[in-house]
């Protein structure tokens, strides 16, 4: 059965299809089978980002590993039993599709909350929460008091996935890793940085997840999308003299792969 991986935050612009695409991505390069869902019907980014690495390899005849990406299901409405949620079953039909012949399945979720994102997080292995380095985003996951930096209690998205966690151990599922990455991590704004580390260890303990080494800001993955590509790629398409950035950020790559813990996965690049 597939292992699967949700990347999720109810907050748009943290980095989650930026980090779907590298993670689907880094998993096929690795040889594992992938298959791969962009829950956000409305923005696609990470269909998109797929659909713009198949234009590429067409259009410049070369191969690179791809995960499978897929569409969830139309269901008519005539298809439904009573009561069932058509949401609820075009993900379970998009994954019965998959679970047997993929080892991983990568699910994308929107930044608002949803249905679908919803039932995505109860199926959860691994939970990624990319985070952006503020307090602004820090927010959805706890309330903080600024003065004395105690945390004051749940929000709105860690209720929703301790939700999750409850449904799974109610239905004798394992437990729900939770890892959360911090995103755009700026060379500067040492101040911010060092109080968001121990707003988030703190904040760990407390509501059970992991914190993951995370990514720095940087400019090349908002140059990566239009052709499709991921970190990991740039050599094969003839970047020769990769600068320091691009193998800094192929270093955080990998270290975010390690710390994922993903089973039957030895990260070699
Ligand atoms: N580490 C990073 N450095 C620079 N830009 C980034 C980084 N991570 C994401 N971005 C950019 O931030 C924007 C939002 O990222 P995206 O992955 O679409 O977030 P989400 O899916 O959570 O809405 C995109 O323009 C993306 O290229
Ligand atoms: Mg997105």
């Amino acid at each position: 059965m597939a292992h699967i991986i949700v990347v999720g935050n109810e907050k748009g612009g943290a980095g989650k299809s930026t980090v779907s695409m590298h993670v689907a991505t880094a998993l096929a390069r690795l040889g594992h089978r992938v298959g791969a869902l962009d829950l956000d019907l409305r923005q696609r980014s990470f269909g998109r980002y797929m659909e713009n690495r198949r234009a590429y390899l067409d259009r410049e005849g070369i191969d690179l590993p791809m995960p499978d990406y897929r569409e969830l299901p139309d269901i008519a409405p005539d298809q439904l039993e009573p009561g069932e949620n058509i949401h609820d079953r075009r993900i379970a039909e998009a994954i019965a599709g998959m679970e047997q012949q993929k080892d991983f399945i990568l699910i994308d979720c929107p930044g608002s909350h949803t249905r679908l994102s919803q039932v995505a997080h109860t199926l959860a292995d691994t939970l990624i929460t990319p985070l952006n380095d503020s307090f602004i985003d820090f927010d959805l996951l706890a309330r903080h008091d600024g003065a004395t930096g105690k945390i004051l209690g749940p929000s709105v998205y860690s209720e929703m996935v301790w939700s999750a966690r409850q449904m799974r151990a109610q239905a004798g599922l394992k437990p729900i890793d939770w890892v959360v990455l911090r995103n755009r991590l700026g060379a500067q704004q040492m101040h911010n940085k060092r109080k968001m580390g121990e707003a988030l260890e703190n904040l760990s303990r407390r509501i059970g997840f992991r914190v993951a080494p995370g990514f720095s800001e940087r400019v090349i993955f908002r140059e990566l999308f239009p052709n499709g590509l991921t970190l990991l790629d740039l050599r094969d398409i003839g970047v020769t003299g990769m600068n320091i950035s691009n193998v800094a950020a192929r270093q955080e790559l990998r270290d975010l792969m390690v710390a994922l813990k993903l089973p039957g996965v030895e990260v070699a690049f």
